[in-house]
């Protein structure tokens, strides 16, 4: 299988922030945004394996800013690595400001997505070509962040997370 860019996984979702999508302060409910970055990062999953995918992990949310009732949210999801069936997606998320007319980013997300076959079982997957600064960037820390996230799962033994550990030598 050919190794695919990035860009081709790209996938942008803009919506805006309706009264039964908020908490009680009137600003986007968490899980209502989790969704919204799932939904994102599966298709940019799916476009870069081109099979079926299922979210195997949260890994990192980190809600930065709130995002007030009619904004305008723009989500930007792409696979960021990818192993055998596993890939790791990079979700940024950005709000329309209204005053400056730019966009503020007010979110970041890293979710992990399994290749399936009909029957669930995990398939192999193109690997991933990364081309800017930024796409190497979160390419070369992507081993580290699956180490941690096994471990966290009770899947791998930490003696076994060499990324991981290397990081603290
Ligand atoms: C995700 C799932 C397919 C993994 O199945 P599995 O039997 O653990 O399969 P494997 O152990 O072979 O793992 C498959 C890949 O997923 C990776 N993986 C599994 N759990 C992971 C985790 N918690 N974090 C990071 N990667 C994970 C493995 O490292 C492996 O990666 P690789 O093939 O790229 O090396 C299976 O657990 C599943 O179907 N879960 C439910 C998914 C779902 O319904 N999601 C929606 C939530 S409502």
């Amino acid at each position: 299988m050919e190794p695919k860019k990035p860009q081709a996984s790209k996938t942008i979702l803009t919506d805006t922030v309706l009264p039964s999508e908020t908490n009680a302060i009137h600003t986007l409910f968490g899980g209502e945004l989790l969704a919204r970055m799932d939904r994102a990062a599966s298709i940019a999953a799916k476009r870069h394996s081109g099979q079926i995918v299922v979210t195997a992990s949260v890994n990192h949310v980190a809600f930065k800013h709130s995002v007030p009732l009619g904004s305008i949210v723009t989500i930007e999801a792409k696979v960021s690595r990818a192993f055998k069936s596993s890939m790791e997606v990079y979700i940024d998320v950005w709000v329309d400001n209204k005053t400056s007319k730019k966009s503020v980013k007010v979110n970041e997300a890293i979710f992990t997505f399994v290749a399936v076959d009909d029957k669930g079982t995990p398939v192999l997957i193109p690997q991933l070509a990364p081309e800017s600064e930024q796409e190497i960037q979160r390419f070369q820390g992507a081993l580290r962040r699956k180490q941690l996230s096994l471990v966290l799962a009770g899947k791998m033994k930490a003696q076994e997370a060499t990324e991981l550990k290397a990081l603290f030598k």
